[in-house]
């Protein structure tokens, strides 16, 4: 058999540097060249820390293209799209947005939902990377953060207010896409309950870019999301009005941990950068309310934490990585943590003894929902490992985050830069030349 390629660390960064530079539209990287050809929000976060080290410049261009096209009411909407390009669907005229949407703006075509709100991880890793440079790039990340301090916070307080109307420390989401991780098991009992009235008739394109069907979503799955689109529609996109008429309505664990930790960020860049006394009180106690909502949910004795579908008024476990939210977040007592990280490191998740790389798949591969090719059912997802790298980092576990940047490094060495992988045989699967996986490697090896 034929050795796996595999290249070096200096071969795989100066490829990730390529791969970056070729999907650069100008102002905005794609997600992907051909599957998604836009701008998505929580890409493109990542794509800012991936190309902090090369170019402070740069990505502080990126975060900015994202910014400008935020919503009055603060929402950073999860797809900007690129002028004149198809080529994916649901484009902007299903979405309509602009037409809809008083909050929405007028002068570029977004989508009318949002995602995991990993921004603030970005900004810090921009003012990072400028610290280290000289003082016209310092200068630059100063006044990026001088111009869009405002955005950032009105961003967070958005989530808080209109995502948390009932101040339970849980971001509630009204479409699975918001959660990033659109088909993952986690949402099959709230979209059992998603009964699609007449949906416009409508041609999916990723089909055509990933022709294994057993890579993506199902167009079972396809139906509900698209009639989730008209009932938001219906609604205007108004934020009083969703809670009311969206069929499906879940509050995402593993988001609000996320939110949590991107308010302890924000706030400890407020204060170092001497932003306003109010707003970093204020993301202090966003980052506490949400830490606190977070191990609200989590079971007794494992640690593992919970969705929240607000629909039946229950508590969904699943066996996904979203038990793990409490880790990026902290807040568990010691013995509970202890459990958590025994379970995630355990054979039911990284320590499975049949994977290629100690990474965590997206759902255990123990679970009856897992299918190792399909998308959030199952397969390893480089992002995700680098998010858990980085926030163990931040928490004090040097061992764990470089175990999993040594084995996302591991992984990645194929240079295909692909969406997601195969936990078993490595396969990489779905899109290749994504642009966050590049970015991933670029922080692990900057
Ligand atoms: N991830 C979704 C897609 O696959 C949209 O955000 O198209």
């Amino acid at each position: 058999m034929a050795p796996d390629p595999s290249f070096t660390p200096t071969q795989l960064s100066a490829r990730a540097a390529y791969l970056l530079r070729g999907n650069d539209l100008g102002t905005m990287t794609t997600a992907a060249p051909l599957l998604y050809p836009h701008m998505w929000s929580w890409d493109a976060a990542f794509v800012a820390v991936g190309l902090a080290p090369l170019s402070v410049e740069r990505a502080v261009v990126e975060l900015d293209t994202l910014l400008s096209a935020q919503w009055t009411n603060g929402m950073i909407p999860h797809i900007v799209f690129a002028n004149g390009v198809d080529g994916y669907f649901p484009g902007p005229a299903r979405w309509a947005c602009s037409a809809l949407a008083a909050t929405a703006p007028r002068n570029r075509h977004t989508s009318g939902i949002t995602q995991p709100p990993v921004h603030a991880i970005a900004v810090q890793r921009i003012l990072d990377h400028a610290r280290r440079r000289g003082r016209s790039t310092r200068a630059v990340a100063e006044a990026f953060l001088d111009r869009r301090w405002d955005d950032l916070v009105r961003w967070h307080r958005w989530l808080a207010e209109q995502r948390d109307q009932g101040s339970r420390g849980r971001i509630t989401l009204y479409h699975g896409w918001e959660s990033g991780m659109d088909n993952s098991p986690r949402w099959d009992a709230a979209y059992a309950n998603v009964i699609p009235g007449a949906v416009p008739e409508y041609q999916r394109e990723d089909n055509n870019i990933v022709t294994d069907a057993s890579q993506r979503p199902s167009d079972n799955e396809y139906d509900r999301y698209l009639w989730l689109l008209e009932e938001m529609k219906a609604a205007r996109y108004d934020d009083e009005l969703l809670p009311k008429v969206m069929s499906f309505a879940v509050e995402d664990v593993f988001v609000s941990a996320i939110f949590s930790v991107a308010c302890s960020v924000l706030a400890e860049i407020g204060e170092e950068h001497k932003r306003p006394l109010a707003d970093v009180r204020e993301l202090y106690g966003w980052a506490d309310r949400f830490r606190a909502g977070v191990v609200e949910t989590t079971d007794e004795r494992t640690g593992a934490a919970r969705d929240y579908d607000l629909r039946t008024e229950r508590f969904v476990a699943t066996e996904t990585v979203a038990q793990f939210a409490p880790l990026l977040c902290g807040g568990l007592p010691h013995d509970k943590e202890r459990a958590l990280l025994r379970l995630m490191e355990g054979p039911r998740f990284s320590g499975h003894p049949d994977l290629k790389y100690s990474l965590i798949p997206s759902t255990s591969p123990v679970s009856r929902d897992f299918r190792p090719r399909e998308y959030w059912r199952g397969p390893v997802w480089p992002v995700v490992t680098w998010l858990f790298s980085w926030c163990f980092a931040r928490r004090g576990w040097a061992e764990r985050s470089s175990m999993l940047r040594r084995e996302g490094l591991r992984q990645a060495s194929d240079g295909t830069f692909a969406e997601y992988y195969e936990p078993f045989t490595g396969e990489p699967l779905g899109s290749m030349q994504q642009s966050w996986t590049a970015a991933a490697v670029l922080d692990w090896l900057g």
